[in-house]
């Protein structure tokens, strides 16, 4: 079978980089822009910045900062209004996974009319829409390079997963200077989803001699950086080195794809609002034990990768210390357990299981797993991970 791989015609990373956009803007020739991003992005200056670069070299800005965490629906349609009132040609997004996700979908709506479930799967969006070009600010989500974007059905509190080349940024800015002043709790929680997406690409029935090399370099860099950006949040190699393993991640779980972790986490976001990064590390040691079986090897590698376990152990001891070791980082990260977040109240938990187990199925995600559980096993999981 042949391998289909997907990226950003451009990704320029480095100090810096975010100044690469206006002269990327006018290479394609485009002379105003929709810029999607959020309050806080305003309020610390960076949207500011950006559009004063951009008005310098000519180009003219319209800001559209309304985008919620966990971004819904009516924020997407509010940024389609804007767009169509302001006549843009390209739009950019600045932020973490939030704004970027938001975006993608605003820029394929002139050419792809709501609403936006029809959207929700694999390949569902028929045409190309408006360039995109993403800025992160988190490292992350990897969105920046990825063909996947996450939007809130809030009538059914079900996140939509729509995966289509069409939804791929033109060019990435991936700017570690953007993330030199992130708090340790946030560091910690994308950190975390970029640990995830580089475990999940690797394992999963999905991933290939493209994915493989891009996931094993994600995950060798978590374990270098990782921490010390959580303690330094001013350390310019581990942020340089938490940007290269987001944007590395992103790359490989797009073109493998996430599995059960991700399956399992977005039902709970949905429901409980808790943010994506922690949700997945509360859930990653418990789904990562029982998937043990079905990948053994290529858990064991992680492990060694990883720097916990030696290249003398067996594949078998190196597993069992992946598990015990994600649920020590956790306790290293004050990422806590989903009974003691504050977010999260046993009896709608437990009364959500069903809920969320078949909303997991739905997504598609947990069929990549190494062991495909059913509907009562997911409830068995969460059981167990809660
Ligand atoms: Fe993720």
């Amino acid at each position: 079978m042949s391998i289909h791989f997907n990226v950003p015609s451009t990704v320029i990373a480095g100090a810096g980089a975010v100044r690469e956009l206006a002269p990327q803007l006018q290479r394609r020739g485009v002379a105003r822009v929709l810029l999607v991003t959020d309050a806080f992005m305003v309020s610390s200056g960076v949207v500011a910045r950006v559009s004063e670069d951009l008005s310098v070299a000519g180009i003219a800005v319209e800001v559209f900062a309304d985008v919620q965490p966990d971004p819904s629906e009516e924020n997407v349609l509010a940024g389609f209004q804007r767009l169509q009132a302001s006549g843009a040609q390209a739009v950019v997004a600045l932020g973490g996974g939030s704004p970027i996700d938001c975006a993608k979908v605003i820029s394929v709506l002139p050419n792809n009319p709501p609403p936006l479930s029809r959207f929700m799967g694999r390949h569902k969006v028929p045409n190309a829409g408006l360039p995109l070009f993403a800025i992160p600010t988190t490292a992350g989500t990897g969105s920046e390079v990825t063909k996947v974007a996450v939007i809130t059905d809030t009538a059914r509190d079900v996140k939509m997963m729509m995966l289509d080349a069409h939804l791929l940024p033109a060019v990435a800015l991936v700017d570690y200077e953007l993330t030199l002043t992130m708090p340790p709790a946030l560091t910690a929680a994308v950190g975390v989803d970029t640990l995830t997406h580089g475990i999940e690409a690797y394992v999963s029935r999905q991933a290939s001699a493209l994915t493989d090399p891009l996931a094993l370099s994600c995950i060798r860099l978590c374990g270098e950086w990782l921490e010390t950006a959580w303690r330094e949040p001013a350390h310019r190699a581990a942020r340089e080195g938490m940007m290269l393993a987001a944007t590395q991640g992103g790359m490989a779980f797009a073109n493998s794809s996430v599995a059960l972790v991700h399956g399992m986490s977005r039902p709970i976001g949905a429901l409980f609002h808790v943010p994506h990064g922690i949700s997945n590390a509360m859930l990653l040691p418990t789904i990562t034990r029982y998937s043990i079986p079905g990948a053994l090897t290529r858990y064991a590698t992680v492990a060694r990768v990883l720097n916990w376990a030696r290249s003398a152990d067996s594949d078998e001891t190196a597993a069992q210390i992946l598990g015990e070791g994600l649920e020590a980082l956790n306790r290293r990260l004050q990422i806590p357990r989903l009974r003691d977040h504050p977010k999260l109240h046993e009896t709608r938990f437990r009364s959500s299981l069903e809920k969320m187990a078949s909303d997991a199925l739905a997504s598609g995600s947990p069929q990549n797993n190494p062991v495909v559980p059913d509907v009562a096993e997911i409830v068995r999981l969460y059981e167990a991970a809660w």
